[in-house]
């Protein structure tokens, strides 16, 4: 099983909106990452549209050939959003407003109910839902319960403490992986995920479905170009 990649173009909309142009156009780049062998795109808007803006969704959802995921909290603004649109997959994330970036994952245990509802909502229109959750068996445990079909495991921790432990960094993640499978959860992971750890990640957890990256693939497309870094994160993720 080849895990997939989903490129979050969060970053291209945030150049594009510097200058109050088209440029990057953020169509052409979904396109375009989909013919350098990416096979999903990610968009996360936020209530104050600071990257992704929320008419970008209608834009893109034509265009995108392969899996289109739209993450985000599940503001009313945000489902009526998804509801309209339907993207093959919508993954569910507790981020405050004013964020910098998603630090954590949801407290399944907590939201049982408020996820329950939501995750049926997204369901009965045909969307597939993933919530985003900490590599621990009592959220894993509780995701399980909200009826969602996939989780995202947050990989900020692993990212972290790879460089100087990498073995105990990625323990928790083995044992979620393993946890999913057996709960019969679909299973996803993003954040922080770059060329130096991500090999090691996807030998690693078992089951994992699809990576979603985004900050560290622009970035490494500022030296290689967008199409030969995509080719260097599917290398990471063919063996
Ligand atoms: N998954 C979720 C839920 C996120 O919020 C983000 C960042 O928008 C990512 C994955 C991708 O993280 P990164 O930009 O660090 O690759």
């Amino acid at each position: 099983m080849v895990t997939r990649l989903s490129v979050n173009i969060n970053k291209i909309a945030l150049i594009r909106n510097a200058r109050g142009s088209n440029l990057p156009d953020l169509v052409q780049v979904a396109k375009d990452c989909e013919k350098f062998g990416a096979q999903g795109i990610t968009v996360h808007p936020r209530p104050d549209e600071r990257h992704i803006r929320y008419d970008d969704v209608p834009a893109l959802k034509p265009i995108v050939s392969t899996e289109f995921n739209i993450e985000g909290n599940p503001t009313p603004r945000f489902l009526e959003l998804v509801l309209a649109h339907r993207p093959h997959q919508c993954t569910l994330v507790p981020d405050d407003p004013q964020q910098l970036t998603s630090d954590h994952g949801w407290d399944t245990i907590k939201h049982e109910g408020f996820l329950k509802d939501v995750i049926a909502q997204l369901q009965e229109a045909g969307i597939r839902v993933s919530i985003f959750c900490d590599p621990e068996a009592k959220y894993i445990e509780g995701a399980k319960k909200t009826g969602t079909d996939r989780i995202e495991l947050y990989t900020g921790p692993y990212a972290e403490a790879f460089a100087h432990a990498p073995d105990k960094a990625i323990a928790p993640y083995v044992a979620a992986g393993q946890f999913a499978g057996a709960l019969g959860l679909g299973l996803n992971a993003g954040h922080d995920l770059n060329l130096d750890n991500l090999r090691f990640f996807s030998q690693q957890v078992p089951h994992l479905l699809e990576v979603s990256i985004g900050h560290a693939l622009v970035v490494d497309a500022l030296y290689y170009g967008l199409e030969d870094t995509i080719g260097r994160y599917l290398n990471c993720l063919s063996i």
